[in-house]
């Protein structure tokens, strides 16, 4: 087994060095260098790749195709040991991450050394019978026929996504370009040799421009920001600010900014999850909490409108219950009971910033970043600590307004035993005077009626 793996490797790295047709495209601009040369055999359709393209980025990637839809793409990554490209052949269906298809037969031969970040990596492909892949397929006929290429991003802290599986998820592209080879050129009648091109130092039997497009993602990061701002800034600054602005109006008014950021960020959720093989499907921790969120979030409008319904009903039934007009000094509310439908529209608001919380790391973890994780602890320790501050902060005013509450209430007790004592005071003088004498049996003792009364009564 050995042995024939050191003679194919042999055979491969001692691939005649003899020239054969083929046609080299170049794009050389913006510090970048691509260079592809290809043969094609017109008797297996196999196609015989020489690629040079820049090693800083995740990855690389040359494609059959004028658009991704459809479009048969050789994409290539560095391994974990950081010694090889892994080459993945991967089909397209749309403007979304291609497919990886076990079933193409494409392999690295030769060096495939990733070098330093800068450097450019060397790359020799044979693909059998893989004018097919794309749709339409590769005409071998053609003067112009389509192709492409693209490079992924550089990773956050100058790393790469590296990985030894063909099927690996990637980060979408910072540059992408079409170009046109004139297959007539490239195309020998056959290839028995597995003859690899030579890399072409110079524009041959291609077209000499590309259509370059440098790209930015703004839906990943347009959503990772609308979201965390809606659920991790906004709502506890909403529940702060509620200590010190007491109006309804401005709940609600932060509320609708709140509601309009999430269903922005969820919306562009929703739009990045389709452009990934990793979340089309919709089963990934990040999203399935995200969808949990969602509905607890729009399960809060309803459960705030009845309770602030409920508390406007209570008070104006309060209202209706004072005299119009009395005399009577205005006795305090007693405290009300909490009511439960604000109490769960509370606690389902604490949920969802805790499970927002935790759902963070899980989307940079899903978009291949989880080196921003670190700003994410210290985003949500500060979360935290400004939460236990206003919750504390709270605490206190409300104990202090209940102490108040039970002064007040204490009040009304004190009122009720001296009027209860004019009362029977009243009634002695009363029930004296009728009987002039004998003085009633609990004054003839100097025995008052004993009655409790709080403190300094
Ligand atoms: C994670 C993988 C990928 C994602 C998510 C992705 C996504 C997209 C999106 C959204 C567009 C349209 C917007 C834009 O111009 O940026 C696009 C365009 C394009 N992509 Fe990709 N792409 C991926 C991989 C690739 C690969 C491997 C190639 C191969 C060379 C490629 C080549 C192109 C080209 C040539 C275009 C412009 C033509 C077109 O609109 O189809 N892409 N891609
Ligand atoms: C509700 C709270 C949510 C929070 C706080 C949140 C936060 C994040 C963050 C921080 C990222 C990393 C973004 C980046 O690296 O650029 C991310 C990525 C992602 N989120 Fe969310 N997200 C939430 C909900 C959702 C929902 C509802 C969906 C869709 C079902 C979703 C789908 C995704 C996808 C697919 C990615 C990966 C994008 C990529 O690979 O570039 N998220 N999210």
């Amino acid at each position: 087994m050995k042995a024939s793996i050191v003679l194919s490797t042999l055979a491969t790295l001692a691939a005649p060095v003899v020239a054969i047709n083929s046609s080299t495209y170049i794009y050389a601009q913006n510090g970048a260098n691509i260079t592809v040369s290809l043969t094609a055999a017109a008797d297996t359709n196999d196609l015989y790749f020489r690629i040079s393209a820049p090693g800083a980025y995740d990855w690389v990637s040359v494609g059959v195709g004028a658009s991704m839809k459809g479009a048969f793409t050789l994409i290539a990554y560095p391994n974990k040991k950081g010694n090889a490209m892994t080459l993945s052949p991967r089909q397209a269906t749309g403007n979304s991450e291609p497919t990886y298809n076990k079933n193409i037969d494409c392999k690295l031969v030769g060096d495939s050394n990733p070098n330093s970040p800068g450097d450019n990596i060397d790359m020799s492909i044979i693909c059998r019978n893989a004018a097919q892949y794309s749709s339409p397929s590769l005409d071998l006929s053609s003067k112009e026929a389509p192709f492409m290429w693209a490079l992924g991003r550089t990773t956050f802290k100058n790393g790469t996504n590296a990985n030894d599986s063909p099927s690996a998820d990637l980060r979408s592209h910072s540059a992408h370009a079409t170009f046109t080879i004139d297959m007539t050129q490239a195309t020998v009648p056959s290839n028995s040799n597995d003859t690899i091109p030579t890399l072409g130092s110079e524009v041959s039997g291609a077209s000499s421009h590309s259509n370059v497009e440098t790209t930015r993602d703004y839906l990943s990061p347009g959503h990772a920001i609308a979201t965390i701002v809606a659920l991790i800034v906004l709502i506890p600054l909403d529940s702060m600010m509620r200590m010190c602005i007491k109006t309804v109006k401005f709940h609600i008014f932060m509320y609708i900014l709140i509601t309009i950021l999430f269903i922005v960020g969820s919306a562009l959720g929703f739009a990045v999850s389709s452009q990934f093989n990793r979340s089309k499907k919709y089963n990934s921790a990040h999203q399935v909490l995200g969808i949990i969120i969602f509905f607890a979030f729009f399960a809060q409008i309803p459960m705030g409108y009845f309770s602030y319904r409920r508390v406007k009903a209570q008070w104006i039934a309060e209202q209706d219950t004072q005299p119009i007009v009395s005399s009577e000094p205005e006795l305090p509310a007693r405290p009300r009971k909490r009511d439960p439908v604000k109490l769960t529209h509370m606690l389902i608001g604490v949920f969802i910033v805790l499970l927002a919380v935790v759902n963070g790391p899980l989307g940079f973890n899903l978009s291949l970043t989880s080196a921003y994780n670190m700003y994410w602890v210290v985003l949500s320790v500060g979360v935290f600590a400004v939460l236990v501050i206003a919750s504390g902060l709270r605490w206190m005013l409300k104990t202090r307004r209940k102490d108040a509450a039970q002064d007040l209430e204490d009040d009304d007790k004190r009122k009720e035993v001296i009027e209860a004592y004019q009362l029977q005071a009243m009634r002695a003088r009363d029930q004296q005077h009728q009987n002039q004498d004998p003085a009633p049996e609990y004054y003839a003792g100097g025995q008052y009626p004993t009655i409790n009364v709080p403190r300094s009564y």
